[in-house]
């Protein structure tokens, strides 16, 4: 397999990647006490007909054309009068009528989206960025590494890899989280526990009185998954030092660096790599990423000040 790190083909095919188009909240779904999952549905653009706006059916670039993606890329949605931000889209991609985002509050753009209603308006440039590789993936096991926010970008990957069940040998999901409470996608966890075809394991940092399941970090759930390093495709996102230190663990037990794969996070502005903020080495994060092979991170992800 090719290390190589291709430009995302998506950023060339938009119309004009700079221009937002609107969207509206269709649904709020709180997730925990600061991470909440808004369903976005795109708006039929307002034209001009006689001097008077009137709402038009979709076209070719509107919001309501599609909101077709594939799992691991990010849409950036801004809150009018706060600012634009990236966020992963976290949705299932067999139900493009609307994107999906799960986002926790960590500052003024985070806070002001999460704290949107039902019908509020927001701007949406995207999706962004590289996949998952769930082609790549077929005939191997596959582990999924998740921390904290990170099952958000994870979830749409898990949701094609059930999809399609039988292209693949044994899947694993690690997730870990600061504290029980901090448990995204709670029910559907559950669902996916008590499948046979699907293994789930969670830690979290804390426990509480109630929790009976594990405490500790991510990597300590290695060794209680079933799978062959050697024919297994990992997938992870979360924390870069939980990333870095699941990378070692998979690599010591066999697993080859073109196999492990990162979604990565950087601070961006155009997301369409002309303006050099999300830059990693010689990568733009929003170009050539997030997902990347970790062949091509790890000399840049072991330097902990890049
Ligand atoms: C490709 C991509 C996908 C993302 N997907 C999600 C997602 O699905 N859900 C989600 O909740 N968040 C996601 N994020 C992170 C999200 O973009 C940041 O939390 C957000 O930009 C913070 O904006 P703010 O104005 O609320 O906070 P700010 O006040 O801008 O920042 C608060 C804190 O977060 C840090 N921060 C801000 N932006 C980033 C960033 N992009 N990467 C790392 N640290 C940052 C700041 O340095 C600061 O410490 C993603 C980021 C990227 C690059
Ligand atoms: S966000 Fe501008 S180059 Fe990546």
């Amino acid at each position: 397999m090719s290390t190589q790190v291709a430009p995302n083909p998506t950023i060339a095919t938009r119309e004009d990647p700079m221009v937002p188009r609107v969207f509206k909240v269709q649904s709020v779904r709180r997730e925990t006490a600061d991470t909440s999952t808004l369903a976005l549905q795109p708006v039929p653009p307002a034209r001009h007909v006689s001097g008077r706006a009137a709402r038009v059916g979709p076209g070719p670039s509107d919001g309501a054309a599609s909101c077709a993606f594939s799992p691991g890329q990010f849409n950036m949605v801004y809150v009018f009068g706060v600012g634009e931000i990236p966020i992963s889209i976290s949705g299932s991609p067999r139900q493009p009528q609307h994107f999906i985002h799960t986002t926790r509050v960590v500052g003024a753009v985070t806070k002001a989206l999460c704290g949107l209603k039902r019908g509020a308006a927001v701007g949406v440039r995207g999706p962004f960025g590289s996949a998952w590789p769930l082609r790549e993936a077929e005939g191997h096991d596959v582990v999924i590494v998740a921390g904290g926010i990170g099952l958000a970008p994870l979830r749409p990957a898990v949701l094609e890899l059930m999809a399609h069940r039988d292209r693949y040998g044994r899947i694993a999901l690690l997730y870990g989280t600061r504290s029980p409470e901090d448990m995204l996608f709670r029910k559907e966890l559950e669902r996916w526990r008590g499948r046979f075809d699907l293994e789930v394991h969670v830690t979290v940092d804390r426990a509480t009185a109630e929790w009976r399941g594990h405490v500790g970090v991510v990597t300590a759930l290695f060794h209680r998954a079933t799978f062959d390093p050697s024919n297994t495709m990992a997938m992870m996102c979360g924390p870069e030092v939980m990333m870095r230190f699941s990378a070692r663990e998979l690599i010591k037990r066999g697993a080859t660096v073109d196999r492990i794969f990162a979604s990565m996070e950087r601070n961006m502005k155009c997301a369409i790599g002309t303006c050099g903020h999300c830059q990693f080495g010689p990568m733009f994060i929003c170009k050539n990423g997030p997902v990347l092979p970790y062949s091509a991170l790890h000399s840049w992800i072991e330097w902990r000040e890049i």
